[in-house]
């Protein structure tokens, strides 16, 4: 295991690239099981979690190839299995959106049952209402979930939850259903958006995806597609505010500014100067002190749950108190005791966090409780006195490329180590 040891203090400077989308590769790997030819997908980001998609991919017999550029070429004409082992699902909830391209493509598919996770309880109704909406049979047993249809027939279906993974699960198994599939209050994140332009270019008619109603016209077959994934928006989020709380100078590259409409105005609100540099590119200029703000997490285009600890370390040393809401996830406050271990100030009361800012932070050793906790709690330290050092960095690597590599190449003090013991 290791440690990131973290001298806090440097403003940091410069431009930094962002990596391909985690979240918008993980559902458009699982996609790549409906083509009965290869696909190559370019821009992946190297990740714990995408190696784990690989490793179902494979574990159902389709044929994963890592090219030296960072594209992965997968060539699912071989899938012939259908369970997605425990241990697999166990690592990356994710792994469950193999289940509706393996439905459509082979008619039954058996997945272990996620679980819950430190973020909440999250359950999959939504993605099984919709799977028998589209004429599956469900069942529940042994810790996995079975579903089974001869083939699926397009159908109206309504989310009481605009659940991103649900959207993206019915949607791909709507693809290779006979007829029209029309899903209301469907999620409308940018990584949909990216699903819908795959299954559009494997053959699949997919419209009004990023729209609240995303109408589905499936085909009987769909054909593999060199597709580039769209940028991570939460990387860039994690490196905006970087630049904000160290009062620093940085510039994120390959970006799209739109997707970060929620992100830049907190930003602004905050004290940071935030301004788009170009098409692909946001600039960043820190305050001396941030202003408090208050925001609430909602689904999108509303404030990313995935900044909401992020945005957090930097209500820590702003000037006031700001009150921020959780509404997505109903346990998503695990870094608020690692937080307060670096003096900072912050009740919780139900969904909301009361944070009273305070002029500086102290160095600690700390524990990363999950991914985005965990790079809020690098933020934290890059700004605190003294030192911080960081374990549970198995959590960071899931969802983040070399995050310390790129912090130091702006100027951040930032070591990796490996443990004592
Ligand atoms: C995706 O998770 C992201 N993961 C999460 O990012 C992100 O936090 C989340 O969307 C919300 O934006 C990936 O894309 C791989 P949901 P997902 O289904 O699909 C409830 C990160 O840090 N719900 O939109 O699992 C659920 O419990 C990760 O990169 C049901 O009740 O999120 C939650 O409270 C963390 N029933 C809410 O909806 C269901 O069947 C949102 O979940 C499904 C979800």
């Amino acid at each position: 295991m290791e440690r990131a040891i973290i001298r806090g203090g440097a403003r940091l400077c410069g431009t930094v690239r962002m990596s391909g989308s985690k979240n918008a590769v993980l559902p458009v790997l699982a996609a790549s099981i409906l083509a009965g030819s290869p696909s190559i997908i370019r821009e992946v980001p190297r990740l714990d979690d995408v190696l784990t998609i690989c490793e179902v991919l494979q574990s159902l017999g389709a044929r994963v190839l890592f090219h030296s550029g960072g594209e992965i070429e997968v060539d699912a004409s071989s899938v012939s299995e259908t369970e997605a082992p425990y241990d697999l699902v166990r690592r990356m909830r994710a792994s469950f959106l193999v289940m509706g391209p393996l439905l459509a493509r082979l008619g039954h598919a058996k997945i272990s049952l996620p679980g819950g996770c430190a973020i909440g309880a999250r359950p999959i109704d939504l993605h099984l209402k919709g799977f028998e909406a589209l004429g599956a049979r469900v069942s529940l047993g042994d810790g996995y979930v079975k579903v089974v249809s001869p083939g699926l027939t397009g159908q109206k279906v309504y989310l009481d939850f605009p659940s991103v993974g649900a959207t993206e699960n019915i949607m791909m198994a709507a693809s290779l259903s006979e007829g029209t599939t029309f899903i209301e209050n469907a999620a409308e994140e940018p990584e949909i958006i990216d699903l819908g332009n795959f299954l559009s270019n494997m053959g699949a008619e997919v419209r009004g995806a990023g729209t609240k109603v995303i109408r589905i016209d499936g085909r009987r077959e769909l054909h593999g597609v060199d597709y580039t994934v769209i940028p991570d928006r939460i990387e860039a989020g994690t490196f905006m505010v970087a630049g904000a709380i160290t009062r620093g100078d940085v510039i994120v590259s390959n970006v799209v500014p739109e997707h970060l409409k929620p992100v830049i105005a907190k930003l602004q609100e905050a004290g940071a100067r935030v301004f788009e540099e170009s098409e692909t590119q946001v600039h960043v200029i820190g305050p001396e002190r941030p202003q408090a703000a208050d925001f609430k997490t909602l689904p999108y285009p509303g404030f990313p749950t995935d900044m909401q600890a992020q945005m957090m370390a930097l209500m820590c040393v702003a000037d006031g108190t700001s009150i921020i809401t959780e509404t997505v996830f109903e346990n998503r406050f695990m870094h608020v005791g690692e937080m307060k271990r670096m003096g900072a100030d912050i009740k919780i009361e139900g969904r909301s966090a009361i944070v009273r800012g305070s002029e500086n932070a102290w160095g600690a050793p700390v524990r990363a409780p999950d991914l985005r906790a965990g790079a809020a709690l690098m933020l934290l330290g890059l700004r605190a006195q003294g030192i911080t050092e960081i374990s549970g960095l198995e959590h960071i690597h899931r969802g983040y490329a070399d995050i310390a590599g790129k912090l130091r190449s702006l100027g951040g003090d930032i070591q990796r180590v490996p443990d004592l013991i």
